[in-house]
């Protein structure tokens, strides 16, 4: 039976990293970022640019004149949503960012609803979306999808951004800004010098490739990474902070990496990426956060977590102090925010409004 199928037969799949500097530099503009596609997109003064203007809109948007303000520059624009997989957050605090910047949001959340099911090409529907909207925000299973939406619009007579929200196993570049944001705001001092610990299913989850990428970015950080051993970060990734001297280490030894991180990143397992349940054989108790763990941790540290969860962090979790996984989650919204509007362009537009 050969139906049109959602799959794209063509779309490249080996997607290793870190991205060579001339592919980067086919998908960046003179302000820096025009697609989004990848973590080794952000380099530290484009960080450090996304950081400030982030604050910026929170303190801007504090009054009613300041909200309509910033909801008025991009309030010619439209957005769309375009998600092959689940999502919550993301897919919300895209498309409030956008409301906050005051584009109009259109979406698919389930291809099937769209003229693929009736064996449209790959292409055809991109060029379709770009014909409508001024940015396309893609979420898809496949891990180059939204990289070969950005190749296929090249040199099409609209050819709008387009931002990766998370892709396949392979990367989600704007949480790994969320979540560098948040180290940023609430470990004392920053990032530079401090011990990351990153915890689970290394293996499948884009958002700790994304973030051991963005990692690169900062002077004297160590990455510990703990997993069980069918879980462990692939080598792609640990080449990548090798050649860029970024010191790191493998274990299983959950309780003793708590007592050096200075962020404990959790994150869940990735079955559905399973090909015959083999997660199911994983012993993963022994990677989840319960209250009797705080003890061992540093005060000043912090725990994150992508979410969604399920066992990895206790409930009784969420009172302690250094849980900051709520508030990763909401500064997700002024980061996307943020970086929409360098993507549109109005970034000094709103850095001159005072707040
Ligand atoms: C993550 C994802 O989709 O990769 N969720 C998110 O975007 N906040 C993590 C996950 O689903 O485990």
């Amino acid at each position: 039976m050969g139906g049109p199928s959602l799959m794209t037969a063509d779309i490249p799949r080996a997607v290793r990293s870190p991205v060579d500097p001339e592919t980067l530099a086919q998908f960046s503009s003179s302000n820096g970022l025009y697609h989004c596609l990848f973590a080794e997109q952000f380099d530290r003064p484009i960080i450090e640019r996304l950081i400030k203007l982030t604050d910026h809109l929170r303190a801007l948007t504090k009054t009613k004149a300041g909200d309509d303000f910033v909801a008025s520059v991009l309030s010619n624009k439209r957005a769309m949503l375009y998600f092959s997989q689940p999502s919550t957050r993301t897919f919300l605090s895209f498309q409030n960012a956008c409301h906050i910047l005051g584009m109009n949001t259109c979406e698919i959340r389930d291809p099937r609803t769209s003229s693929q099911m009736k064996g449209e090409s790959f292409e055809d529907t991109i060029r379709t979306f770009a014909s409508y909207v001024d940015l396309i925000i893609i979420r898809h299973f496949e891990n180059g999808f939204a990289e070969h939406a950005a190749r296929t619009l090249q040199g099409t007579h609209r050819p709008v951004p387009i931002i990766n929200a998370g892709a396949g196993t392979y990367q989600h570049p704007t949480q790994a800004l969320l979540d560098v944001y948040t180290m940023n705001r609430y470990l004392p001092g920053g990032i530079d010098g401090k011990t990351l610990m990153l915890v689970g299913d290394l293996q499948r989850g884009r958002t700790v490739r994304s973030l051991a990428l963005m990692m690169r970015n900062y002077k004297d950080v160590r990455i510990l990474f703990v997993s069980p051993p069918q879980f462990r970060m692939m080598p792609d990734i640990l080449g990548a902070l090798k050649d860029s001297g970024i010191s790191y280490e493998e274990t299983e030894d959950f309780e003793g990496a708590l007592a050096q991180a200075d962020t404990v990143y959790m994150t869940r397992v990735q079955d559905e990426h399973d090909t015959a349940g083999e997660s199911r054989t994983v012993d993963i108790g022994r990677y989840c956060l319960r209250p009797e763990h705080l003890r061992f941790m540093k005060k000043s540290s912090i725990i994150l977590h992508p979410l969604p969860r399920r066992d990895e962090i206790h409930p009784d979790v969420d009172a302690d102090p250094r849980a900051a996984y709520w508030r990763q989650e909401r500064n997700g919204l002024w980061t996307r925010a943020a970086l929409m509007a360098v993507t549109l362009g109005i970034e000094n537009i709103l850095l001159e409004r005072k707040a």
